[in-house]
């Protein structure tokens, strides 16, 4: 097991934003808005500081397995409740199976400051005990980002990540599900395919083509 990583009191959040445009933090400047120009939505900063600029850097689990446990405690207090008969170390142990570096099951993490702020994985199903869905893989799942650094588009560059790698994995076409997050998917350009009722919630399962369509980074709309 790792050391549980430090988090600083101070949120330096408060005063950045990301701008997909540029692929990085910003600062805000008097008027409120991001410094670069490039005018994408955001709150308000609320204390706002000298220039400093911040890049997440998103990262293969292969060469932080060391930060396992810690992934797989948020993953744990996320989603555990679907898994009764499971425990935070039996999770470990299987998000420990899916840290390949070039094939699936591979997971990512965002690296903020040499601090994790969050996760992605790519695995062969997220919906095994649905035989009629056996032939659709891999997926794109267990996408979580820490409460503290969400609305800062950490998610929306994991999921252009993913669909990069995936490419880059020779792979042609990435499913999903979700029960939260549909719009952001979206607005990344992937395709609902039909809304269904698993492990107690409504979902949406949908896909992407990565060879037909642009990738993720680049949609702003
Ligand atoms: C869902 C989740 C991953 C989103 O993470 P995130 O990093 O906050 O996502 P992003 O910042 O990329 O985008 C979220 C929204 O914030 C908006 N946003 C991004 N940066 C912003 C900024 N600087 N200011 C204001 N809004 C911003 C985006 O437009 C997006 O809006 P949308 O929902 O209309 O698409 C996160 O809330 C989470 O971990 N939830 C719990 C687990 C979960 O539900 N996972 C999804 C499983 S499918």
């Amino acid at each position: 097991m790792g050391d549980t990583p430090k988090y600083d009191d101070e949120d330096p959040f408060d005063w950045l934003v990301f701008c997909p445009s540029c692929g990085a933090y910003t600062e805000l400047g008097p008027d409120g808005k991001p410094t670069c120009n490039h005018g994408y939505e955001h709150e308000p900063a609320s204390s706002p500081a000298g220039h400093r600029e911040h890049r997440i850097r998103i990262e293969t689990a292969a060469d932080h397995l060391d930060l396992i446990p810690t992934v797989a405690g948020w993953h744990w207090a996320e989603w555990g409740r679907v898994d009764p008969k499971g425990s935070v170390e039996s999770w470990v142990e299987a998000l420990m199976t899916k840290t390949n570096r070039d094939r699936v099951p591979a997971t990512w993490i965002a690296m903020f400051d040499d601090l994790p702020v969050g996760s992605v994985s790519l695995v062969e199903h997220d919906m095994p005990d649905r035989p009629e869905l056996a032939a659709m893989s891999p997926w794109l799942a267990g996408l979580y980002v820490l409460p503290t650094h969400r609305r800062l588009g950490i998610a929306t560059q994991f999921v252009t990540a993913c669909e990069s790698e995936a490419l880059r994995m020779g792979i042609a076409r990435v499913y999903l599900y979700s029960s939260t997050a549909r719009p952001l998917y979206e607005r990344l350009r992937w395709e609902r395919l039909a809304d269904d009722f698993y492990e107690g919630e409504s979902i949406t399962i949908m896909a992407k083509d990565l060879n037909s369509a642009k990738l993720s980074g680049t949609a702003t709309a």
